[in-house]
């Protein structure tokens, strides 16, 4: 069965060799350097098709030792030499089907080629394209970088992004799963869930918790590492939080060895965002510039604030009382310069030129609080670019 499938993408591949070019991460060694093939014209295509037909298994050979090379070894078929004769549209196809295949399976030399563990990629984002967020920067590349670094890893990673609406959560959460994995959001290793829009109706909670766990059992069973992300953490069902324990508890190392599986959770909520906004705004008014705020000032005040939190089952679980998320993170409320940065790069986003004054025009239509200081942007940088829109000529 799986023998017609390869085949079948062998002929797709045939019919529209373009659309297979161009991923990266998946280029064989022995590829050409000379001019694409061109659309194969329908007497070439037919005259193709026959000869496919004709070396079908034998392709299959060498297409599976392609993307198996440890395969290859124990098969009774002998591997035809390098300099097989077989015409050069035929070995680029073989590679084009390979490089497509390799899309959806993790086949490529030196490991799973749906993941690429960008730290480069993403020390850059989070000191560019994220503004006002010293700590969350830090912490986030720090504990990333360092979990998928460890050669054993005994648990899953959980960090839990603490603020108000607007600071950058969700925006990380983003930066993170693009400069991970080669699809981002789309790869079959990352799972998103929004409280309210996938686990809405608390008398369904028993439907959510089979999906849920039919989810994550598939998603952990695919992917040597994996990334959950659930936003609006403050309103997950109890019973949803408790069925996400096990997965956090530490486990022996020794059982999978250096091939554990390796898994980052990230829980996204508001909860604790005004007590962020209320030490932020003491220490400043103290006379600290921002970037001198530490953790030290907020681990503390944040933490109690989040577990005293009557209004959410969140702070109450026994993934905070067992102590199964590794890091609180803070995200601090906006200013109006950070605010500005963010209209800028949406402008510079969509291509758009832009002046100083709209700058200010738009940075300026966000509402500042508290009532007194108007320091912090309520909404932070949120809806940014469907505000440029009003400014366009
Ligand atoms: C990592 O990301 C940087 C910045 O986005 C990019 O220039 C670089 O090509 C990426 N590296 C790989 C191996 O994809």
């Amino acid at each position: 069965m799986f023998f017609r499938g390869a085949l079948w993408m062998l002929l797709l591949l045939l019919l529209c060799p373009s659309g297979a070019q161009g991923h990266r991460g998946a280029t064989s060694p022995g590829q050409e350097d000379d001019e694409p093939t061109p659309w194969p014209n329908v007497q070439r295509l037919q005259e193709q098709l026959r000869t496919a037909g004709a070396l079908s298994k034998r392709y299959w050979v060498l297409f599976s030792c392609t993307l198996w090379p440890d395969h290859c070894e124990d098969q009774d078929t002998p591997v035809p030499p390098l300099g097989w004769s077989l015409p050069l549209w035929g070995r680029r196809s073989l590679d084009m089907l390979a490089a497509w295949f390799c899309r959806f399976q993790d086949c490529c030399s030196g490991g799973d080629c749906r993941i690429s563990n960008n730290f480069t990629g993403l020390e850059s984002d989070l000191s560019v394209r994220l503004h006002g967020q010293h700590l969350a920067s830090k912490l986030v590349l720090r504990a990333v970088k360092g979990y998928l670094e460890k050669p054993q890893v005994g648990k899953a990673l959980a960090l839990s992004f603490h603020g108000w609406s607007g600071t950058g959560k969700n925006f990380v959460a983003r930066m993170l799963v693009d400069n991970l994995y080669r699809d981002g959001m789309r790869s079959d290793c990352v799972k998103m869930f929004i409280s309210t829009f996938h686990f809405p109706h608390s008398k369904y909670v028993d439907v959510y918790k089979e999906e849920l766990q039919r989810q994550m059992q598939e998603t952990q069973r695919r992917c040597h590492q994996s990334t959950f992300i659930f936003d609006e953490a403050e309103k997950l069902h109890p019973e949803l939080l408790e069925l996400l324990e096990p997965y956090l508890e530490p486990r022996s190392p020794k059982v999978h060895g250096a091939e554990a599986p390796r898994a980052i959770f990230l829980f996204l909520s508001n909860l604790g965002g005004s007590v962020i906004n209320e030490v932020v705004l003491g220490l400043l008014k103290a006379g600290l510039s921002r970037e001198e705020i530490t953790m030290q000032h907020l681990e503390m005040p944040l933490q109690a604030e989040i577990m005293e939190s009557a209004d959410s089952s969140f702070g109450s679980s026994h993934l905070l009382k067992e102590h199964l998320i590794d890091l609180f993170i803070p995200f601090l409320p906006l200013e109006y310069r950070h605010v500005r940065l963010c209209v800028r790069d949406a402008f510079l986003g969509q291509d758009l030129p832009y002046t100083e004054e709209a700058l200010d025009e738009i940075a300026k239509m966000m509402t500042y609080v508290p009532e007194g200081e108007r320091l912090f942007s309520s909404q932070g940088c949120k809806s940014i670019s469907q505000r440029i829109n009003l400014f366009l000529p």
